[in-house]
């Protein structure tokens, strides 16, 4: 024991970080061991370097550098669900294809601390309120049951879409314990397939490692860019390979409309023989949360939100719409062989980014204090930085209303990107299903309501649907379809066409049904 703690004493003075020990003495053996074993497994020098090149990085200078070398995604790398109608069957069948043959993969992002919901437990678990209740776990499970469901009767082969789960060290016990409770949600417990990504401690502006207690460090998970490491280390990509897949969609966990696997997305990506691929929506107001596909330097990068200057965000090309609009709905296609390359070759020359944040610590006299403005940082790789290693790099522009509405924040009255939100835009996609597929809806008096034109096809384009649904005068129609039944408003027709319904309408396995209840 004295042996190790002299190690360590030697090791964190040669680092620079020897005030980690400043309160050993005050500590119980418990918290002496737990605190040796922390520190014993972390390597300080590397530590250090990432704090120094991050830094470096991140200095303002380069940052305004960065916004005069970007320029929008070129035409011809782009695919629309709009602009290219015509060729969305085939693309779909090419995905479907693919999928039938269990070549195709779903990577879910899941080791996020939530930290602006404000919940405690992993952001999948969350229930935003939807007559089913149903969490975003449940949702993506069952529509990947669903989609291998469609793949088969497509194909009559027997497939299966192997959904890897990166988890960090603060959501996988939980995240674990969830899906098992859950009976995986009908989906075979072999092809749930959990990791976990490395964590980093917090750093304050002179590169000192933070004490969040005296016996523990503030420590936060590594980014989402974090994936590849972890994909080296836990054996995911070896795994990839003895199950023979080629291709895989990589989402973020938040999204209620996610389109896990999407056919369409992959078709579309493997046709025009991309390497990696990315997933966007117009975005249209300069200052909204989400980061943009670009290039910068001639390579294809995100400039995320927290980096672009205001000046940049609020460009306009000729047409009126914003300069850089492919807003990144961080869904990413990649084949095995790109990534494969990027865990084994190209992860260490990832950089990492800086986050200025106010991160509780302890003082020199042991104190807890609580910082009203920023401290220090956290040091985070992003999962789209690969892009610029990227041979053959496609974008896929999908509808807002359709694709994506993510739940970032609390509820609150004019809150974005919150359960209200989230829940409001699953239900008017299912309402606009029902309404394509021949049914109708009506209200308490028995009078037809009116179709809102809501649809893509109807002209509204990329309208932003937290931007509709604010003031609450257009709340949707209360109307739930289940992914086992629809993946993307197929098969409705035998069970809606011709009909009236008064909300709430929950369709599931067992059919149409109307809720007596309307407290949704
Ligand atoms: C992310 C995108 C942003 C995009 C937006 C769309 C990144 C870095 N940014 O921003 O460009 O426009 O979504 O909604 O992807 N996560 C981990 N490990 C971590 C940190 C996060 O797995 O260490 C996961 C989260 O669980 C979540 C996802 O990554 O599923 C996104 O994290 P979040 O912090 O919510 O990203 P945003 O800032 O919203």
């Amino acid at each position: 024991m004295e042996s190790t703690r002299s190690r360590l004493t030697q090791r964190l003075a040669e680092a620079g970080q020897s005030h980690l020990l400043q309160f050993w003495d005050e500590l119980t053996p418990e918290q002496q061991a737990e605190m040796t074993s922390d520190l014993e497994a972390m390597d300080f020098q590397e530590i250090n370097r990432f704090f120094r090149s991050a830094m470096e990085v991140s200095g303002s200078s380069k940052q305004e550098k960065m916004d005069a070398r970007m320029e929008p995604v070129p035409r011809e790398v782009l695919g629309s669900v709009t602009r290219d109608r015509d060729c969305l069957k085939d693309w779909e069948e090419e995905g479907l294809r693919c999928i039938s043959q269990s070549r195709v993969a779903v990577l879910l992002l899941a080791g996020g601390q939530g930290t602006r919901l404000g919940v405690s437990y992993p952001k999948g678990m969350y229930d935003v309120g939807l007559p089913s209740h149903k969490t975003l776990f449940q949702i993506q499970a069952e529509r990947i049951l669903r989609l291998q469901q469609l793949a088969e009767q497509r194909h009559g082969a027997k497939c299966f879409i192997p959904w890897y789960i990166m988890t960090s060290g603060r959501t996988m016990e939980s995240t674990k314990e969830f899906f098992l409770r859950h009976s995986y949600f009908g989906l075979g417990k072999d092809n749930v397939i959990f990791f976990q990504q490395g964590m980093l401690p917090a750093m304050d502006y002179n590169g000192k490692i933070i004490l969040e207690s005296k016996a523990k460090l503030a420590m936060a998970p590594d980014g989402n860019g974090g994936l590849y490491r972890a994909l080296g280390t836990q054996g995911i990509v070896e795994d990839m390979e003895q199950r023979g897949i080629g291709f895989i969609h990589v989402y973020c966990v938040d999204n209620i409309l996610v389109k896990v696997a999407d056919p369409a997305f992959v078709g579309f990506c493997v046709q025009k023989g991309g390497d990696c691929g990315a997933k966007v929506v117009e975005k249209t107001n300069p200052t909204e949360a989400v980061g943009v596909v670009c290039k910068v330097n001639g390579y294809y990068q995100v400039v995320e939100y927290s980096e672009i200057s205001l000046a940049t965000a609020e460009e306009r090309s000729a047409d009126g719409r914003l300069m850089f609009n492919a807003g990144n709905v961080a869904n990413h296609f990649f084949t095995l062989p790109f990534l494969k390359d990027i865990v084994q070759t190209f992860e260490p020359q990832l950089q990492h980014h800086v986050a200025q944040k106010k991160i509780p610590y302890v003082d020199i006299q042991g104190r807890l204090i609580k910082p009203d403005k920023p401290n220090g940082i956290k040091m985070e790789k992003f999962v789209f930085d690969i892009f610029q290693f990227s041979k053959t790099f496609v974008v896929y522009e999908v509808l807002r209303e359709d694709e994506f509405s993510p739940l970032k924040n609390a509820d609150s009255q004019d809150g974005k990107d919150t359960p209200t939100t989230t829940k409001h835009a699953l239900m008017s996609l299912h309402h606009r299903w029902v309404l394509n597929a021949g049914g109708h809806f009506i209200d308490e008096n028995g009078t037809r309501v009116p179709a809102i034109p809501r649809d893509g096809s109807a002209g509204s384009g990329t309208a932003d649907v937290n931007q509709n649904l604010k003031d609450g005068t257009d709340l949707p129609i209360k109307c739930e379809i289940s992914p086992l039944v629809s993946y993307g408003g197929e098969g409705l027709e035998g069970l809606v066409r011709g009909q009236e319904f008064r909300p709430t309408l929950v369709i599931d396995k067992s059919g149409a049904h109307e809720l007596v209840k309307n407290g949704v």
